[in-house]
């Protein structure tokens, strides 16, 4: 059976390119990944005080999508040079308990999106390098960006055939690293 990938969008507005960029390499990608989108928007903020508390219900579905998936993709836009505070909020639940993170050993693909010609290329550093100091392994080659994007949109689906066969060619390396020896319960580095 194919590996099972959980899709997290940095977007909670309703017609997000982030998430229809997941939506549409979830429709692509069937018969070699099966991709399930996961928007964030019962997903409270986090306070470090309630840490330890039961998890809100939200913070647990999150965690437990995270520790179900073979490998996760992660499409952000990019908000003042940065990730929006909805994806480095979730990342923080996700992040917990301390040493013991559903995300630590997972790999991520991570995407970004505008409506500007960059994009969204900003937020791919710190986006990343927060998934590093969880311990998930980056994609980092294709470098997964996608500029103009609401050119590229036909009826909230990516239709351009080359950003398609872009975002594919990352998807790809996210599922060579998935399938190589000890993948499923290595730590990462
Ligand atoms: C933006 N946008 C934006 N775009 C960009 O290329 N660089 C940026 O720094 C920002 N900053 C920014 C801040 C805030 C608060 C908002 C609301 C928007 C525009 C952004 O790319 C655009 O709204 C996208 O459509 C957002 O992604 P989704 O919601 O379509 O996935």
């Amino acid at each position: 059976s194919c590996p099972s990938l959980l899709a997290i969008s940095g977007s909670l507005r309703a017609e997000s390119y982030s998430t229809a960029l997941l939506r549409s390499l979830a429709d692509a990608a069937a018969g070699k990944a099966a991709i399930t989108v996961l928007t964030l928007g019962d997903v409270p903020m986090y306070n470090q005080d309630h840490d330890t508390d039961t998890p809100p219900e939200g913070v647990a579905k999150l965690r437990a999508a995270i520790a179900a998936a073979d490998g996760l993709i992660v499409a952000s836009p990019e908000y003042n040079h940065g990730i929006p505070g909805v994806l480095k909020n979730a990342l923080d639940w996700a992040s917990r308990p301390v040493g013991a993170s559903t995300l630590t050993g997972k790999t991520a693909l991570t995407m970004t999106s505008s409506p500007g010609a960059l994009g969204g290329v900003r937020a791919h550093a710190p986006l990343n390098e927060s998934l590093s100091s969880i311990g998930v392994r980056v994609v980092l080659r294709p470098q997964a960006v996608v500029g103009s994007v609401h050119q590229k949109m036909t009826d909230g689906r990516l239709t351009h055939p080359d950003t398609l066969a872009f975002l594919l060619a990352g998807l790809d390396e996210l599922l060579l690293d998935i399938a190589r020896p000890g993948a499923a319960d290595r730590e990462a580095d």
